[in-house]
């Protein structure tokens, strides 16, 4: 972080700029200090503007029972309906979701249509499987429209999904059925990837036991293979959906019930059920779609995320349609048949925005730095990466060989927790340096402090707090209070009042810019994707011959951050075991777990009072000299034997 300061600087396109939302430095600035200056006000009028209300609020923000806070209040609305239906008689024929399939299979779907697949949808739920507001559904889903049918349907009637990724296994897509209790779970027989079909439907049969809170199962036909049938739990979308009616009356729903769950990782091995409430999560999707990726009227959008994602709630479907865009929406892989495919669909799509992580940059990058130069890109405008820190070089490709040196590029931060972008820059106004989120986006009130709230010396790290209540903000872990005040209210206080705390260090530039560092908790970002190491943990002490195990993160060139293990066998003899450990959290957790490097060792540098000093671990993953003071350690010899484990 050394030349921190003297970063080169890239000004917004001076074209782009003369017809952006926020096209100034001094119009962010005007907007942030209407915000700073009457924060409830700013709030008001924004909600006020975009949301269409059924009944309007009477009270804005309530944060009397602080952190349990309640925004817009008096508030009635449906978001399904602030998706769809206020688009009808203006944009009813306008392509709502452009599908482009694994196979090239193209699939658009106007605002008219969808308001069609929505009710019908939504009728079945209702109808067929009894769902009710408040019912939780679980969503596993691959990338097909369907999934975001599926969402909607539950917003129109007032039931809160949550949508477990894909790639999750069938334990943890198990646990997460039984903590939310959903009694209903849509899934599909499997979908396409490279060219090849796959299944998820058996991934559902294994998570449903005896004693599962789940009583009846919607399957998608996506593609046609033959799965395994439950009578009178497992039932055909195709041929229950056919004869529906395509009106549903949405849901009156209160502006603080809830909207959905969505499970993250924690420091603790149990993954947390994120909560969002319908109309400041709507609210906040909405504006950062028209304030961080300025999406005009004939623009078309894409975010590669999975729906399983926050990325893909917000800014796949409920940003993109709340504001009625585009939204692009993909099956396959970027990287096949090559790595010209996402640039392909730019040009063949005309795309104006597109937003992926570092992970798919850096891999784009390398598979194919001169890709881009084959596919007419001129249509885009602003390019967007989110879920981990972009390193320069990937940076500067993507500015260079994609953008074409003139699209703006938003480096956006934020959490399944924020619901919507917390800081980023605006294209049209901020200056941007490589590999910075640069400022709160307008409204948040984002700062780095120390534990008392004070201000870092310049280049100093410090925390990435967020000092005031924001609309979008998780209102809760489902069913566990405690642990929602716990987790983000309990470390860093301002004034003497606790504050939200990411779990993220950062430090500011001397321009007041802000570059996240990453995070200081025991949590792991493997390609933009959040890794619990104890979860990591708790699946690898499952194995019968493990002892001890320690999870740390470890650069990797591709991935941002590797998996590594350390782990005591109980029985010293090595034999299966790496292997075995990689199944087991293959089946515990997913492929995403999966270990990048596991070492075998005979003890953990351990504190007197037993505490496993994972500092060490992590110098010791990157090959670093050990320098600290290990005298503390119980046993200090410990360190050289798994130094020269690691060597080897
Ligand atoms: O560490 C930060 C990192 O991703 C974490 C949030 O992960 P998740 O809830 O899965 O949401 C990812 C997509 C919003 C953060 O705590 N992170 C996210 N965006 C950035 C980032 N780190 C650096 N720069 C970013 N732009």
């Amino acid at each position: 972080m050394s030349d921190l300061h003297n970063r080169k600087v890239y000004y917004p396109n001076e074209e782009f700029s003369k017809n952006a939302r926020i096209g100034s430095m001094e119009e962010y600035k005007k907007l942030q200090d209407e915000a700073t200056n009457d924060y409830e006000g700013f709030w008001s009028r924004h909600a006020k503007d975009k949301i269409d209300w059924i009944e309007p609020f009477t009270n804005t923000l309530d944060e009397s029972n602080f952190p349990f806070v309640k925004w817009f209040e008096g508030g009635k609305l449906n978001v399904s309906a602030q998706c769809i239906d206020r688009h009808l008689d203006t944009r009813g024929d306008k392509t709502a979701i452009l599908f482009e399939g694994d196979r090239g299979d193209v699939q658009r779907i106007s605002y008219k249509e969808l308001h069609v697949r929505v009710n019908k949808f939504a009728n079945l739920l209702k109808e067929d499987f009894g769902v009710k507001k408040g019912d939780r559904v679980v969503i596993y889903m691959p990338m097909i429209p369907e999934a975001a049918f599926a969402m909607l349907a539950c917003a129109r009637i007032g039931a809160i999904h949550s949508i477990v990724f894909g790639g999750f296994s069938s334990e943890a897509l198990k646990d997460r059925i039984e903590d939310a209790k959903a009694k209903v779970v849509i899934t599909a027989d499997g979908a396409y990837r490279k060219e090849k079909p796959y299944l998820l439907k058996p991934v559902v049969d294994a998570a449903i036991t005896r004693t599962s809170p789940v009583e009846k199962v919607l399957v998608v036909e996506r593609n046609n293979e033959k799965v395994d049938w439950v009578d009178g739990r497992d039932f055909s979308y195709h041929k229950l959906v056919e004869n529906k009616s395509d009106e549903c009356e949405p849901e009156v729903m209160d502006s603080e019930d809830p909207l959905f769950l969505l499970y993250t990782s924690g420091s603790t091995g149990k993954p947390k059920g994120v909560q969002h409430n319908q109309a400041g999560y709507i609210l906040w999707a909405q504006m950062t779609m028209e304030w961080v990726f300025d999406v005009k009227e004939q623009d078309v959008f894409w975010c590669t995320a999975d729906v399983g994602w926050i990325t893909g709630h917000t800014y796949i479907v409920y940003g993109p349609l709340a504001m009625g865009a585009t939204t692009v929406m993909f099956e396959g892989v970027i990287t096949h048949p090559d790595a010209g495919r996402p640039w392909k669909m730019v040009q063949d799509h005309k795309i104006n925005q597109f937003y992926t992580a570092p992970t798919a940059i850096r891999v784009l990058h390398k598979m194919g730095a001169d890709e881009p130069l084959k596919y007419d890109m001129s249509t885009l405008k602003v390019l967007g990466t989110v879920g981990e820190p972009i390193d320069p070089p990937a940076w500067k490709w993507y500015y260079e060989k994609v953008g074409s040196s003139k699209c703006a590029i938003v480096d956006t931060y934020w959490q399944t927790e924020t619901g919507g972008h917390v800081i980023s820059p605006l294209p049209g106004a901020t200056p941007i340096k490589p590999a910075c989120a640069t400022l709160p986006v307008p409204g948040i009130m984002a700062e780095i402090i120390d534990e008392e709230g004070n201000t870092p010396e310049l280049g100093e790290k410090g925390l990435l707090c967020i000092t005031r209540p924001w609309p979008s903000m998780i209102r809760g872990v489902w069913g566990d209070p405690d642990r929602f005040k716990k987790a983000y209210f309990g470390d860093v206080k301002k004034n003497g009042k606790p504050v939200y705390f990411t779990g993220d260090g950062a430090i500011y530039d001397k321009d007041g810019y802000i570059t996240v560092t990453g995070r200081t908790d025991d949590v792991i970002n493997v390609s933009g994707h959040r890794m619990g190491t104890a979860e990591v943990e708790a699946a690898i002490l499952k194995h019968d011959n493990v002892a001890e195990v320690a999870v740390v993160g470890k650069p990797h060139d591709l991935k941002g951050e590797g998996i590594f293990a350390y782990v005591v066998l109980k029985c010293e003899e090595v034999c299966k075991e790496a292997q075995e450990i990689n199944t087991i959290i293959k089946s515990e957790i997913g492929n995403i777990a999966l270990c990048d490097d596991i070492v075998f060792c005979p003890g953990l540098p351990k504190t007197r009072s037993g505490k496993i000093m994972r500092r060490i671990l992590r110098s010791l993953a990157k090959g670093e000299e050990i320098t600290q003071d290990i005298s503390t350690l119980e046993d200090p010899s410990v360190v050289a034997c798994i130094e020269e484990k690691v060597k080897n």
